[in-house]
């Protein structure tokens, strides 16, 4: 997949200078020489795939997206695309930017030439419209070196998880030292939700009885996903009949489903009742669609008793929906607290 080819070993007529006296004093010194790796500024591998560009949005094509896992990463990294030299981006980068799926960038800045080898942490970039958290995926540790001549090399590591990639980018560098200010942010709520599973929710649960099930009394918080016996399900996006899903009005939303791209939108609750869908209600909860196919509702108590959210595992209603372009602030990825987060 990726392709390489090895950089030619050169030796800058300044750094031989400096190896002389280093020699030189070493043989006059009682220390006993350390072994000299050569400068990974002269002793890199050349990463040139175009797709890593900020610019290829190919990643949002499940399978044009590509991961670096695979990869056998060995020792240093200069970034090139189209013959020009490039870097690993160290501001924040939308989600399905540079051909995969998790564009991965650096925290904290690039370093100077006279800082010589840093460290930084490779951060993932779940950023979509809902929220901002440039380093919600990763982070681990790689080396980085400024080098005479204006470029930077990279010893790049096997991301954690598919589909990660480095991104590439030539445009600005941030060049100043950090002192990174973790703030609190919140996570993506498609991996941090509560799971409801609730077989009486069923939508074919027509059963009448005396005791009807009512979410009022439930101290809703955050996000949460459905499941009836543990297969994956969703809040209908069509008009439930009365007394289905276990309870007297059955709730469902109204105006479709988003879709991943959308990020999260408000959606309409709605309860049948005298012969109008929407009769109770209706009130608004956020809605967001997550890649793997599954749905997260932020839910809230409803308005009256008895009635309660419905769970259905049949088709869903994607309807379009205008999608707010995502915006990034250059100076957020300094400011985000990484979370290790498993997913997949
Ligand atoms: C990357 O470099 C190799 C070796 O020089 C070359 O064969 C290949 O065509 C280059 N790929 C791109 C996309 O520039
Ligand atoms: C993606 O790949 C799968 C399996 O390789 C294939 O079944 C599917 O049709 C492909 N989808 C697209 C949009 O190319
Ligand atoms: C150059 O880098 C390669 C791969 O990282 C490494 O194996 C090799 O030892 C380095 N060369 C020198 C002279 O240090
Ligand atoms: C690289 O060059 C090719 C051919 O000139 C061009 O189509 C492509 O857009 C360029 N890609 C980038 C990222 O500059
Ligand atoms: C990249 O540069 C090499 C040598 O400088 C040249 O042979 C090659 O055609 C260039 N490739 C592109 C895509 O510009
Ligand atoms: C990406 O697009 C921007 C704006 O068009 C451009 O300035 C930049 O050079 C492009 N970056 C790459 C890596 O092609
Ligand atoms: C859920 O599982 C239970 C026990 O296996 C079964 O009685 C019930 O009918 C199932 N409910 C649904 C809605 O599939
Ligand atoms: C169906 O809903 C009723 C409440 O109306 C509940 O008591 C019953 O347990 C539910 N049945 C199933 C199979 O979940
Ligand atoms: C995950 O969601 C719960 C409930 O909304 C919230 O209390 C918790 O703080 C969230 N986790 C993180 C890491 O923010
Ligand atoms: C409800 O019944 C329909 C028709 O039998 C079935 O296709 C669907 O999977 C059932 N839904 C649930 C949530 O059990
Ligand atoms: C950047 O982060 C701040 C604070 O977390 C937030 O208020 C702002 O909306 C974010 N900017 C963008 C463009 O996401
Ligand atoms: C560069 O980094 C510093 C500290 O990390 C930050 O305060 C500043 O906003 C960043 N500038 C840009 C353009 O990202």
């Amino acid at each position: 997949m990726a392709s390489f080819h090895k950089g030619f070993i050169k030796t800058h007529p300044l750094i031989s200078v400096i190896l002389y006296v280093l020699r030189l004093y070493l043989a006059f010194s009682t220390v006993s020489p350390a072994t000299t790796a050569v400068d990974p500024c002269y002793n890199y591998t050349v990463l040139n795939d175009t797709w890593r560009s900020i610019n290829n949005t190919d990643g949002l094509h499940y399978n044009n997206s590509k991961c670096d896992r695979s990869v056998s990463w060995s020792g240093w990294y200069r970034l090139f695309i189209n013959n020009t030299s490039a870097h690993i981006p160290d501001t924040c980068v939308a989600r399905f930017s540079c051909g995969t799926d998790i564009p991965l960038g650096i925290r904290g800045g690039h370093p100077t030439v006279t800082d010589g080898v840093v460290t930084r942490d490779v951060c993932g970039y779940g950023v979509d419209t809902a929220a901002s958290y440039c380093c919600m995926f990763g982070s681990f540790p790689i080396k980085v070196k400024a080098c005479p001549d204006n470029y930077y090399v990279y010893e790049l590591v096997s991301p954690t998880d598919c589909n990660y990639a480095y991104c590439a980018d030539t445009g600005s560098i941030n060049t100043s030292s950090t002192s990174v200010t973790p703030v609190t942010i919140s996570p993506d709520p498609c991996y941090n939700y509560t799971v409801l599973d609730n077989p009486w929710r069923s939508i074919n649960n027509t059963s009448t009885s005396n005791s009807y099930n009512c979410d009022g009394s439930v101290s809703w918080s955050g996000w949460y996903r459905l499941f009836i016996n543990n297969t994956s399900a969703h809040i209908p996006d069509t008009c439930v009949a009365q007394f289905s899903c276990g309870t007297d009005t059955a709730l469902w939303i109204r105006g479709g489903h988003p879709t991943v791209t959308d990020g999260v939108v408000a959606r309409d609750v709605c309860g049948y009742y005298d012969s109008y869908c929407c009769y109770i209600g209706s009130f608004p909860i956020k809605v967001k669609a997550c890649p793997g196919n599954y749905y997260v509702y932020e839910l809230v108590s409803p308005t009256l008793c008895d009635s309660a959210y419905c769970a259905d595992t049949g088709s869903i209603n994607t309807s379009p929906t205008t999608v707010t372009p995502v915006t990034i602030s250059p100076g957020n990825v300094t400011h985000a607290l990484c979370f290790y987060w498993l997913i997949f």
